[in-house]
């Protein structure tokens, strides 16, 4: 019951709001989240690592805010029950306590009321395909969801920690415990590779090599999760004996290293090995934790189809999944006709329910933000009666067109199919105006070739998204307001006064995705430009990684450095020992952390020049993850300069597009 068509029809406006939170599978490392909380009383022990992904089904949800905290559906589980709450936080905190249905949702609204002055909100679950109870953390799912919408709704300034925090506080309110693993769901369908540190935990999403599939099927036989914990939990703090000894080296040092193998095998993409590590994890399990908990963790289930040659055929390597026990087992499929065969295999032959999760390398980029709100100061007073994206440019086709649409048309051409405008809103009519139909007697004064225009016009209509920036706090404030926008995938940014012409048959948006998937980083294009122009421009300075000086690994960006100083520090070599100069041109691929980066320094006020900047986002993501320049084949022209214009006037569209 998967409902893509929520998730494609999103508006994004600023009263209603759709979520989609998927369910979670640990795939490495399980028990050691409260395993790496006893370091809070002995710091002997090693930190817990796992790594945790969301799965394809999951929770989906239409959220406005509201007075009074609702959660309401017309789903069968919901059974024609809803919750109706006033938005006081002892009210909440007591339906938490009761435990059942509503506990969860109430817990983490409880715990909102307690740390933020906010109403509440109204959830209406529109779809959910995750199986209860089956292991996947439906419960976690829920609790992420409500953070999200009370994130998002009242702007709280939550990252994806911060929401994953509060799902995790919510939920200690109810009677359930879950562990510190289960909120990586606030991820969204991709591997995350998590520390687990006393009190504190880490996360950071990994990057996936090739394509990798795995099935997850019930063993149709019972476990017993508070029995598996109540035995486990009292090898902790300390261990009293060679058998809780064995718990600790487990969940501790040979987890450490399972987990930090997996994630390279992960994301050099060798499914051969990740399969074999995950037998091998399992052994060790069997060997070192199971005599802790003998009744639970023999598991003969779990270890009868494991051993199954059958099933061996078909895979490279399996293990159980969350506490372990005969509950749910997890396998790496050798390739998608095995995967296929193994799910018919289980469910024919086994009676097991089975579903699959391909984890795959980041997808390709399929969305694009274009902040058009800034007044445009430089252009004034012509930015008085015409907006700086609407300036007319002569088009390589012969026509004049609005930047805007130049910008526009090229995005369609490298493949997006959502472009988000960041405006304000008292803008919007423009904009409404220039994608409206035109009135039938002006449509009949065109020629044909002019009327195709307005069969273009049309179509980009569809791909549009509006997002208001109420205030003009900068541009790394207006690109942030497109967060949920981009939904944890990696977007292009453009600027709405930059254009770009190709010297290939590929336009310059077209090659800097290419690039990005070879890479997966964040991304920016570069352009060469002289010493005596360095102070105008964002630059940046790093070594090349291919042979051909396109792409560079960046290693520090400095924004409008002074000459002397760009001189000693920001040349990059060229394999001829020539030192050149590089300047940011207004073209990105910005990943998931960048906007988390954009949401801390917003949240603690951090300005440069007055306003909020994408370059200091960017140079924290840098420095955390690895970022990338890219010189495209090709130029790029600016219009929000005076004199820039007149010469993008005269030059561009002079060598195609
Ligand atoms: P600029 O830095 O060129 O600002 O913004 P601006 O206001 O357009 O022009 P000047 O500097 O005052 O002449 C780069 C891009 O970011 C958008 C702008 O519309 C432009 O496309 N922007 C900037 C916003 O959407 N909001 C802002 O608060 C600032």
């Amino acid at each position: 019951m998967g409902n893509n068509d929520i998730t494609k029809n999103e508006i994004f406006n600023e009263n209603q709001i759709n979520i989609f939170i998927p369910g979670r599978l640990c795939l490495f490392g399980e028990h050691s989240d409260w395993a790496g909380m006893h370091r809070v009383m002995n710091s002997s022990l090693e930190p817990g690592y796992a790594i945790v992904s969301g799965i394809e089904q999951g929770i989906y949800a239409t959220c406005v805010k509201s007075k009074d905290f609702i959660v309401d559906s017309s789903i069968g589980i919901y059974d024609g029950e809803s919750l109706h709450s006033v938005m006081d936080s002892d009210k909440l905190l007591a339906i938490a306590k009761e435990g059942g249905f509503f506990s969860y949702v109430a817990g983490v609204a409880s715990y909102i009321s307690d740390n933020y002055s906010v109403d509440g909100v109204k959830i209406t679950i529109t779809g959910m395909d995750l199986p209860i109870k089956s292991g996947l953390s439906s419960s976690a799912a829920i609790c992420v969801l409500v953070a999200r919408a009370f994130n998002q709704l009242y702007d709280l300034k939550m990252n994806i920690r911060g929401e994953m925090l509060a799902a995790f506080l919510g939920e200690q309110r109810t009677p359930s415990r879950c562990g510190r693993l289960d909120q990586a769901c606030a991820y969204g369908v991709k591997p995350v590779y998590m520390e687990f540190d006393g009190t504190e935990t880490y996360a950071r999403p990994l990057r996936i090599g090739k394509p990798m599939y795995w099935v997850v099927a019930d063993l149709q036989a019972s476990k017993n999760t508070i029995h598996i914990l109540s035995d486990l939990n009292k090898c902790y703090p300390f261990a009293e004996d060679e058998k809780e000894r064995l718990v600790h080296e487990a969940l501790g040092i040979d987890n450490k290293r399972f987990v930090e193998k997996a994630a390279a095998f992960l994301e050099a993409g060798d499914a051969y090995e990740l399969g074999k590590l995950m037998t091998e994890a399992q052994e060790n399990f069997d060997k070192k934790v199971a005599p802790a908990s003998p009744a639970q963790l023999t598991a003969p289930v779990l270890h009868a189809v494991l051993n199954e040659q059958a099933i061996k055929d078909l895979i490279y390597g399996g293990k159980g999944v969350g506490s372990q026990g005969d509950g749910t087992v997890q396998f790496l499929a050798k390739d998608l006709e095995c995967r296929d065969a193994l799910i018919r295999y289980l469910e024919k032959e086994k009676k097991m329910p089975a579903f699959s999760l391909t984890i795959q390398p980041g997808r390709t980029v399929k969305r694009a933000i274009i902040p058009v709100a800034g007044f445009g100061t430089r252009l004034y007073p012509a930015t008085k009666g015409i907006k700086k994206d609407f300036l007319p440019v002569l088009s390589s086709d012969g026509i004049l067109k609005p930047a805007l649409l130049i910008l526009l048309e090229q995005l369609e051409e490298a493949g997006i199919e959502q472009i988000c405008l960041v405006i304000g809103a008292e803008e919007q009519e423009i904009y409404d105006t220039f994608f409206a139909e035109l009135p039938e007697k002006n449509l009949a004064k065109l020629p044909e070739s002019r009327r195709e225009i307005e069969n273009t016009i049309a179509r980009l209509k569809k791909m549009i998204t509006y997002v208001f920036q109420n205030e003009r706090l900068g541009f790394g404030h207006a690109v942030y307001q497109c967060r949920a926008f981009a939904k944890d995938e990696p977007v292009v940014l453009m600027l709405g006064d930059m254009l770009y012409e190709s010297e290939t048959n590929e336009n310059c948006t077209k090659q800097l995705i290419k690039a990005y998937e070879q890479c997966g980083r964040a991304m920016v294009t570069i352009q060469q430009i002289t010493l005596d122009d360095v102070v105008h421009y964002g630059i940046v300075h790093g070594h090349w990684e291919d042979e051909k000086e396109h792409l560079m690994k960046v290693g520090n960006i400095h924004e409008k450095p002074d000459r002397d100083y760009a001189k000693e520090y920001l040349g990059t070599a060229t394999r001829r020992k020539e030192k050149l100069y590089y300047a940011v041109f207004g073209q990105y691929i910005l990943t998931e952390e960048i906007f988390a980066e954009l949401g801390e320094n917003i949240a603690s006020g951090k300005k440069s020049y007055g306003e909020y900047q994408l370059t200091d986002a960017l140079d924290k993501v840098r420095e955390k993850y690895g970022m990338y320049g890219f010189v495209p084949a090709g130029k790029s022209y600016d219009i929000g300069l005076p004199s820039a214009y007149r010469e993008t006037m005269i030059k561009y569209g002079n060598h195609g597009s």
